[in-house]
């Protein structure tokens, strides 16, 4: 199911430079993200030509990716440009042997793969959800700070907890509280909720109403609240008036997930001489409410995880769980 999906993987602004790469293992699969030196961002296999050594690992700025093993070489285009001891192969072609490439699109600044040369476009995928969010202008936006977690849940778990609303009165209740949203029509493999109200959602109550001005283009239901959005299969993206940060739900087995939470704010926000000083205001929103929903995630887990748990019934506060298991019916059943 994953591995036939468009999946969000990080942001362009991560590889802003020529020669900017990451890496990371994405169901398995260990992938390269690389910057080449016309600016085109690729996404690449992980794994040598010759006898099939990973590349490289975590995430920097390189010429050439060369290969720790015997010294192949190759472009940032993924072309294979040198290769050491090769003089006398026969019929060896160099062109033949480039890095494998995964396909890779973009929207407003965020990097999608997908493993399957037979699916749909990215568009196809998201539906209606960019004219949904067309006036925030991401594409504008800076991601500023990335933060990790590795869980003992599996992905949806995860994701159900982020777009319900009905355990923010007593899982929140030390930190962002009761929240009341209303779910959205989407055509697109993602579904949403909109919480109405005027200023941040990404504050802590005591952190007041906003420390930025509002996104100015920002029309529709967009200028009137925030949007909690399910991009199947696994991410999670919030909207606020101010900034949008995401939730990343990688599986990295049945009962464990990596989560990466990813902070955005508009260019001019970021621009601006007291931005450090009131982005820690947000942070600590984040780094309170986050590892709320983790614990009771992993609580699930494992009561879950008992031969005696029976599924119960669904609260009309959690429309979208009902959607994600329908979501997930369709693709797993005939
Ligand atoms: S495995 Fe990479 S050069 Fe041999
Ligand atoms: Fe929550």
């Amino acid at each position: 199911m994953f591995k036939k999906s468009w999946n969000f993987i990080g942001r362009v602004d991560e590889v802003p430079k020529p020669g900017d790469y990451m890496s990371f293992v994405l169901f398995g699969e260990p992938l390269i993200i690389v910057r080449d030196k016309a600016g085109l961002v690729h996404a690449f296999a992980n794994t040598c030509r010759h006898r099939g050594t990973r590349l490289v690992e975590a995430s920097g700025n390189r010429a050439l990716i060369s290969c720790p093993y015997h010294g192949w070489a190759y472009g940032l285009d993924g072309k294979l440009i040198a290769t050491p001891g090769m003089e006398e192969t026969v019929n060896f072609e160099r062109k033949d042997y480039g890095l494998l490439p995964i396909r890779l699109e973009t929207w407003e600044g965020f990097i999608f793969v997908n493993f399957d040369a037979r699916a749909g476009s990215l568009a196809e995928q998201l539906g209606d959800l960019p004219a949904l969010l067309a006036s925030y202008n991401m594409g504008e936006m800076v991601c500023v700070r990335r933060r990790e977690y590795e869980l003992a849940c599996n992905w949806k778990i995860y994701l159900e907890n982020a777009m319900e609303d009905y355990h923010t009165p007593t899982v929140h209740k030390q930190s962002i509280g009761k929240q009341l949203t209303e779910r959205l029509e989407s055509t697109g493999d993602w579904r949403g909720t909109h919480l109405p109200g005027a200023g941040t959602i990404a504050l802590l109550p005591e952190d007041g109403a906003s420390a930025f001005p509002p996104i100015p283009t920002l029309a529709g239901l967009a200028a009137q609240g925030t949007y909690f959005l399910a991009l199947f299969p696994s991410t999670f993206f919030s909207t606020a008036h101010d900034c949008m940060w995401w939730l990343q739900e990688f599986p990295l087995g049945p009962k464990r997930t990596k989560v990466v939470i990813g902070s955005c704010f508009p260019s001019t926000a970021v621009a601006r001489g007291d931005f450090a000083e009131k982005v820690e205001k947000y942070y600590r929103r984040w780094d309170k409410s986050l590892p709320e929903d983790n614990a009771i995630s992993e609580l699930q887990q494992i009561g879950l995880g008992s031969s005696l748990s029976r599924p119960g019934r669904l609260s009309f506060r959690e429309p979208v769980v009902h959607d994600i298991a329908n979501w997930l019916l369709d693709r797993v059943l005939d």
